[in-house]
């Protein structure tokens, strides 16, 4: 079967063309140290957003020299880490590849991160990829025909993979097997092409969305959650040290207690405030220059913006605190619902400040009492918090 021609990946088969071959090994869209773009930008967001992880920004780029590369260097998720380490030393000792490993959390709390982590750790390759760049079968044929013994081999967004390209996967997940059609129409046939034990890391914002054929096939799972308080700080004193910037201690805990427990925010904030520092107080950060950045950005005690209390305000004003659907939430504030539910919700649930019930979103008292303003007495009980 050395004839590549007429090869097609089998969940490519089209019952009435058979399409052609992919020359060959196709060149992966994106493989090697470049990863692809994170998650898609929410569609009202403001480009000059600080806060939110999700929304991309030029500099991140710059920002490979902050990310850890070693477990060592990755700090917080400490029950995580250390089950993965754990995991990763048992596959060195058997020379076997790692286990599947998918990846779950909001933006910015170290997917990507963890990914390349795990390939430098077990000392293997490392593949990039995310699931929208895979829009045909010979795009991943591309990748797992390029893929050597033990690959770390990671898929962003992995929730956007179409089906096609999802059942090719279960097979080279499971059987380490490429499906691939021979010929054309009647005379097709199905071979299986062998290909080297590799790991896939699948990570995903939207675990909900995420098929449970898919889900099964990985063997381990991480959950992200937020960082705690001294896990942003080690965070911020190890990124000032990185960039070469004093900072005080009191000054990284604002910054860190500023971040809404995503180390992608701190590093954000930290340049920021490097900035203010370098023009208030010849470059060292100090708490005073943090409150005052902070104050200039419009970011407040719990890290949020201006758009996210004015979601808070529009439930409040006028929809008496809610509940109100997440649909007409959405309308309202003008942004997509995937967006409200992906980059925004997670966070200000976490703070105690909105809550998801089956009747829709509610703003909680703490919210009134963070924003400062009163319940409306012709609320449902009619109660001043
Ligand atoms: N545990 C950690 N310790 C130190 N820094 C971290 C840690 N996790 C993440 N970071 C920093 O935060 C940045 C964002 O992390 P990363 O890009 O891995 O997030 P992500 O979960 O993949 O986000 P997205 O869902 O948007 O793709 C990294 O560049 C890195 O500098
Ligand atoms: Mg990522």
């Amino acid at each position: 079967m050395a004839n590549k021609k007429g090869l097609t990946p089998a969940s490519s088969r089209s019952p009435a063309t058979g399409s052609p071959a992919p020359s060959g090994a196709t060149r992966p869209t994106t493989t090697g140290a470049g990863t692809t773009s994170g998650s898609p930008a929410p569609s009202g967001a403001t480009t000059a957003s600080i806060v939110h992880p999700e929304t991309p920004l030029e500099e991140d780029r710059g920002d490979l020299s902050l990310r850890p590369r070693y477990l060592q260097e990755f700090l917080g998720q400490a029950a995580m880490k250390e089950n993965l380490s754990v995991f990763i030393s048992a596959a060195k000792q058997r020379k076997e590849s790692l286990d599947h490993l998918f990846l779950i959390g909001p933006p910015g709390l170290g997917k990507t991160t963890l990914a390349q982590v795990v390939a430098n750790e077990l000392g293997v390759d490392f593949k990039v990829t995310s699931a929208p760049a895979l829009d045909k079968p010979k795009d991943l044929a591309g990748i797992l025909t390029t893929v050597t013994e033990g690959t770390v081999f990671f898929i962003d967004e992995i929730h956007r993979l179409k089906p096609t390209i999802e059942e090719m996967l279960y097979i080279a997940m499971e059987d380490y097997e490429l499906d691939w059609i021979i010929g054309q129409g009647p005379s097709a046939r199905t071979i299986r092409i062998p290909i080297p034990p590799f790991t896939l890391v699948g990570a995903t914002t939207k675990a909900g969305m995420v098929s449970s054929p898919l889900i099964s096939r990985f063997g381990i799972t991480c959950r992200f959650s937020f960082y705690e308080q001294a896990d942003m700080e080690a965070i911020v004193h190890r990124s000032a040290g990185i960039l070469k910037v004093s900072i005080d201690d009191d000054a990284a805990a604002l910054i860190a207690s500023s971040s809404r427990g995503t180390p992608r925010v701190a590093n954000r904030l930290l340049r920021r405030m490097r900035d203010f520092a370098q023009v208030l107080e010849q470059g060292h950060i100090s708490r005073r220059v943090v409150q005052e950045g902070l104050k200039r950005l419009e970011i407040d005690s719990l890290g949020l913006e201006r758009y996210d209390r004015e979601i808070l305000k529009i439930i409040i004003e006028r929809y008496n605190g809610g509940p109100v659907g997440a649909e007409t939430l959405a309308i309202s504030v003008g942004e997509a619902v995937d967006t409200l539910e992906d980059y925004y919700e997670p966070y200000l649930i976490q703070a105690g400040l909105l809550q998801r019930t089956p009747r829709g979103r509610m703003v909680t008292p703490f919210a009134y009492e963070h924003l400062n303003l009163e319940r409306n007495s012709n609320g449902n009980n009619g109660l001043l918090f």
